[in-house]
């Protein structure tokens, strides 16, 4: 889709290797891509959105169409005065759909101008979440094939921090 901007929205705390293919495959299909670091009112965060922000431009510093920021309003409302086409997200196992599934048709509501799309897992990244790297992190496993390299020791140290 020439011509045009797309968001990738979520809470990204951190940002996990399923998230970056989301994030690579949306850069291919569009001019601009925008990844915005928003605010879920039901999770308890373990980084700041700065934090956040920070750890996700250290994992694509070759990605020359992806800006990333943080916003702490409605999506739909970051997707207008950004002039954006879509909003992508990545679609995990079916117990994604039903709440993405609102979610879309909220921001919809919220913003005709903007279409959400569902960008299909990559399989080996169908079961992985934020949550579970933060799990595993936390009792001594091995996050190596679940986040990039640049960012383990931050995730790490943070855990280490929070027990
Ligand atoms: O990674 P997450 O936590 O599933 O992402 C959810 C997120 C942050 C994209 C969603 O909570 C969101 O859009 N928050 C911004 C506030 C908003 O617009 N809420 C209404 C969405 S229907």
């Amino acid at each position: 889709m020439k011509n045009s901007i797309a968001i990738c929205p979520g809470s990204f705390d951190p940002v996990t290797y399923g998230h970056l293919d989301i994030i690579c495959r949306a850069a291919n299909m569009f001019d601009k891509v925008i990844v915005v670091v928003a605010s879920n009112k039901n999770k308890t965060n373990s980084f700041t959105p700065a934090e956040r922000v920070g750890m996700i431009k250290k994992c694509i510093p070759d990605l020359d169409n992806v800006e990333v920021e943080s916003y702490d309003g409605l999506l739909a409302d970051f997707a207008a005065q950004k002039g954006a086409k879509a909003i992508i997200k990545g679609l995990r196992a079916m117990s994604d759909f039903e709440y993405e599934f609102q979610m879309a048709l909220t921001n919809k509501k919220l913003n005709p101008n903007v279409e959400t799309l569902f960008l299909t897992t990559s399989a080996q990244n169908m079961y992985l979440s934020s949550s579970m790297v933060k799990q595993i992190a936390a009792m001594g496993g091995d996050i190596s094939s679940f986040v990039p390299e640049v960012i383990r020791q931050d995730i790490l140290e943070r855990i280490k921090t929070n027990k």
